[in-house]
């Protein structure tokens, strides 16, 4: 493997900051370091880059270990969360810096520059300031800058967390689109699931210094191994009397289920295709979404959260409904279970 952590643990006085964390990662991947604040991420970072000593535990980059290598050493472009571009530079010298500390000759880096200029599109403006950039220009600069000296591995926290939703999935798209171009093996930071799904190639989720778990995106999504992952991604509502639900039992040992939208449709009463296996509920409120119609139900005295299509029946506050759940996790303080709506499996649709 490329990039590895072996049962590393770093502590701040006595706080543990970083468990035991080990993974892998292979060359080229993309990977997103997903986690809520405070769980580690940036401390997993800082350790990869030499900024943080961890009191045990091995690093290894590009199969190489580098416990005892300094910062500068280890090859490592770092992307700031708050653009942290030299103030007084212009694009060109902020983006020429790490050349210049590298003594590189003149002409190389005028050179390589401009071969990255044209990389984050930032044609003609070369000579601007940081402060006559966008937020999006600047962590363009930012990334720039961090690839200028050619290094083995591409770290990146939050780095679009300053900048606003639109210009921010612009960026996501871009930067994947780009780390491929270059091929450089990237970690980012992130606690946006969305973009995480969106950009990354694998997905490491963290929980108060420890690894939940590590998979592709659609396999982190479908498939959560912790009661953690199920409830951290995904829309989800935790159910703790699911055994009131049609078509649930309650299972022993699993005392919550949790549910998410897409488990989830919404008929018209009296218009249920599978009239056995759905419960009634009540719209308590809604929300337009743009492209749907988000209904927050009450489901036997529990919440339930529906995605209505816009081009499908709608629903009033208040109005008395069918509600259909496909399917649940549940979860003890340990593991998941999928089950389906077993109601389902005996109801024979009736098509109306
Ligand atoms: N220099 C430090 N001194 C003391 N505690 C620290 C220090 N750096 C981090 N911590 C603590 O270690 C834990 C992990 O911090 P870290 O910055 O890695 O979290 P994070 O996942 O990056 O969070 P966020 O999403 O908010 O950036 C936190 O509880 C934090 O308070
Ligand atoms: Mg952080």
């Amino acid at each position: 493997m490329y990039v590895e952590l072996r049962n590393v643990n770093k502590a701040f006085g006595k706080f543990p900051a970083l468990s035991d964390v080990s993974f892998a990662i292979e060359k080229g991947k993309l990977v997103g370091l997903l986690g809520p604040s405070g769980s580690g991420k940036t401390t997993i970072l800082r350790s990869l880059a030499g900024l943080e000593r961890p009191e045990s535990g091995d690093i290894y980059i590009a199969d190489k270990r580098v416990n005892d290598l300094p910062a500068a050493k280890r090859g490592i472009g770092f992307v700031f969360q708050n653009y942290a571009l030299f103030r007084y530079m212009t694009v060109f010298d902020n983006i020429a810096f790490g050349l210049e500390v590298l003594k590189t000759p003149r002409k190389q880096i005028a050179e390589r520059v401009g071969e990255l200029v044209a990389l984050i599109g930032l044609e003609g403006l070369e000579g601007r300031y940081p402060n006559q950039l966008s937020g999006g220009q600047k962590q363009r600069v930012a990334f720039a800058r961090a690839l200028a000296p050619n290094p083995q591995l591409l770290l990146l926290d939050e780095p679009f967390a300053a900048i606003d939703a639109k210009v921010r999935k612009e960026l996501r798209t871009w930067l994947r689109e780009t780390i491929s171009k270059v091929g450089i093996t990237s970690i980012f930071v992130t606690h946006d699931q969305d973009e995480a799904i969106e950009v990354a190639d694998e997905i490491i989720i963290t929980n108060l210094g420890r690894i939940e778990q590590i998979g592709a995106p659609d396999e982190i999504y479908s498939n959560p191994r912790t009661p953690f992952v199920a409830k951290f991604i995904g829309q989800s509502e935790t159910l703790s009397g699911y055994g009131r639900l049609k078509g649930f039992a309650a299972a022993e040992g699993f005392s919550e289920a949790i549910v998410r939208p897409e488990f989830v449709r919404v008929f018209k009463s009296g218009s249920e295709p599978y009239p056995h296996a759905v419960d009634s509920g009540v719209v308590e409120s809604s929300i337009f979404r743009g492209d749907a119609q988000e209904l927050h139900l009450n489901v036997a005295g529990m919440r339930v959260i529906a995605n209505q299509p816009l081009d499908e029946a709608k629903f009033q506050i208040g109005e008395e409904v069918r509600v259909l759940i496909g399917k649940l996790f549940l979860t003890n303080d340990t593991e998941v279970r999928l089950v389906e709506n077993q109601s389902l499996k005996d109801d024979n649709p009736v098509y109306i």
